[in-house]
C-alpha cells in the first residue's frame, strides 16, 4: 500500500498507524501524529480504493452503507500490510496504535472487529459501526478512544454509543470524547486524544 514511514526518535513508543478520511491522503494526519505522540514511529497509509478519484480504505454502496465484502477484503489486506511493514521497518508488531479519521477510523474499527491482536489500541475520530452481527475477538487490555460529535450528520450519537457498547462487551476499555462540531476533526479533539494516549501508555 502507498504509505509514508517516519522512524521517529524513540522506537520504544507505539507506532502510530495513520488512516485518513475519504478523499484524503497519507499526508493528512501527519500533523496529528506530531501532537499525539511526537517521538513515535509513524506509518501513514493511503487507502487503496478510489471513489470518483477520492482515496478510501474500502468501497461503500452509498453514504454510510458499506460494501461488506470489500470491507472484509480490505481489512485483511491492511492487516497483511501492517505485518509486512513491521518486518520491513523492524517495528514491534504488538505495539501498533491506529489513529483514524472517518473512513480511516472505520477500517481501524474493522481491524479491531476482525483481527485479534492487530492493534494495541486505537484512536478513532468520528467512527461508525463497521459491521453488525459479528462476534468480536477478545479485546481485553485494548484501550480505545472515540472522538464523536453530538451533532455529527454522518455518525449519529446513537451509533457512537452502539460502537462503544460493542467494543465494551468485547472487554475493550473505551473512552468517548464528545464535541459539538459535526463531523469535523478539531484541535481540541486531537489534544484530548493526546492526553488520553499519555494516560493509557505513560508516554513521557
Ligand atoms: C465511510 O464511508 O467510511 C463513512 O461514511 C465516513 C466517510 O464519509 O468517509
Amino acid at each position: 500500500m502507498q504509505h509514508i514511514f517516519q522512524k521517529g526518535t524513540d522506537p520504544s513508543k507505539p507506532t502510530l498507524v495513520l488512516l485518513h478520511g475519504t478523499g484524503g491522503t497519507e499526508h493528512d494526519l501527519l500533523p496529528v501524529a506530531q501532537i499525539v505522540s511526537p517521538e513515535s514511529p509513524v506509518l501513514s497509509i493511503r487507502g487503496n480504493v478510489l471513489e470518483h478519484g477520492m482515496p478510501r480504505f474500502f468501497r461503500r454502496l452509498s453514504e454510510g452503507v458499506f460494501d461488506e465484502e470489500d470491507l472484509i477484503f480490505r481489512t485483511n489486506e491492511l492487516n497483511e500490510f501492517l505485518n509486512e511493514a513491521a518486518t520491513n521497518y523492524e517495528l514491534d508488531r504488538s505495539n501498533f496504535i491506529a489513529v483514524g479519521y472517518s473512513n480511516g477510523a472505520n477500517i481501524a474499527g474493522s481491524l479491531l472487529f476482525h483481527h485479534k491482536g492487530s492493534l494495541r489500541g486505537a484512536i478513532l475520530h468520528h467512527p461508525m459501526v463497521p459491521r453488525r452481527g459479528l462476534k468480536l475477538p477478545d479485546l481485553s487490555g485494548t484501550p480505545v478512544f472515540i472522538g464523536a460529535g453530538t451533532n455529527d450528520p454522518i455518525c449519529a450519537p446513537q451509533e457512537t454509543e452502539e460502537l462503544q457498547s460493542l467494543l465494551t462487551q468485547a472487554d475493550a476499555h473505551v473512552t468517548v470524547h464528545w464535541e459539538q462540531h459535526g463531523h469535523q476533526l478539531t484541535h481540541t479533539e486531537v489534544h484530548a486524544a493526546a492526553s488520553w494516549l499519555q494516560s493509557q501508555f505513560n508516554q513521557g
